[in-house]
């Protein structure tokens, strides 16, 4: 599978998504839709962003008993979507229920990524808050095997974190990698971050961009560059 960048599509309304793809006129960018996006807008979004011919990575990050989870995947399966997610965290059981419910009757279904630990979470708040005791870096490990012995496509981590996982898992199994900044770029609230050249080199397949695109002057030549520094 090639390399892709995908564009985390941050925005409160259908209207702002469509006034911000509008712009792109040669190319039908892979998007990320999360929970401000698709609690605001349901399934029409999805519907709506599919129909215009873009790929989706609805990012709603599933978290629940496996019974809930299984049936909650079987309806993100039948809306289409290319990618979603859930966090490890929810166990091994969990995210076979997942992969079930997501199944589709001719045995397609979508690429399914676990969450291993958030970049908002430090070491810290992993020991004194969740009570998860060695380093982020172990928990990551952990967290990639076991979505991997659940059959999981893949992770999201910190690009920091691909090689890692690689290491682990191997070459196949993908990573997906926000916390991405143009070197000359504003970094704004993100901690663990590197360039899209760089998260080529540590081994991410999946890059995904937000703000560096979304708020550029030029987003469609923020986007370019991206692309041609990662893909
Ligand atoms: O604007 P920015 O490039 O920071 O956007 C990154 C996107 O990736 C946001 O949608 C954010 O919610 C998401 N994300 C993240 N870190 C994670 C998981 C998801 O930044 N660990």
């Amino acid at each position: 599978m090639k390399r892709e960048v995908i564009i985390a599509c941050d925005f409160a309304s259908a209207e702002a998504t469509y006034a911000f793809l509008d712009q792109f006129t040669e190319e039908k960018p892979f998007v990320k839709i999360g929970m401000e996006l698709f609690y605001a807008e349901g399934p029409a979004i999805v519907r709506a962003l599919k129909a215009r011919g873009h790929k989706i990575f609805l990012d709603l990050k599933l978290h629940d008993i496996p019974n809930t989870v299984k049936k909650a995947m079987a309806v993100l399966s039948r809306l289409d979507v290319d990618m979603c997610n859930l966090h490890a965290a929810g166990t091994k059981e969990m995210m076979s229920a997942a992969i079930e419910g997501l199944t589709r009757p001719d045995g397609t279904r979508p690429i399914l990524l676990a969450v291993t630990q958030l970049t908002s979470t430090s070491e810290e708040r992993m020991h004194d808050d969740l009570l998860i005791s060695g380093s982020i870096q172990d928990c990551v490990r952990h967290y990639a095997k076991c979505a991997q012995e659940a059959g999981l496509d893949g992770v999201v981590c910190s690009p920091l974190e691909a090689g890692l996982v690689k290491e682990a898992c191997g070459k196949a199994f993908f990573t997906v990698t926000p916390g991405i900044r143009f070197a000359d770029g504003v970094v704004g609230d993100q901690v663990r971050i590197t360039t899209p050249e760089r998260a080529k080199e540590i081994g991410s397949d999946f890059i995904v961009v937000g703000r560096p695109i979304t708020a550029a002057d030029d987003p469609v030549a923020a986007y370019r560059r991206c692309v041609k520094e990662f893909e």
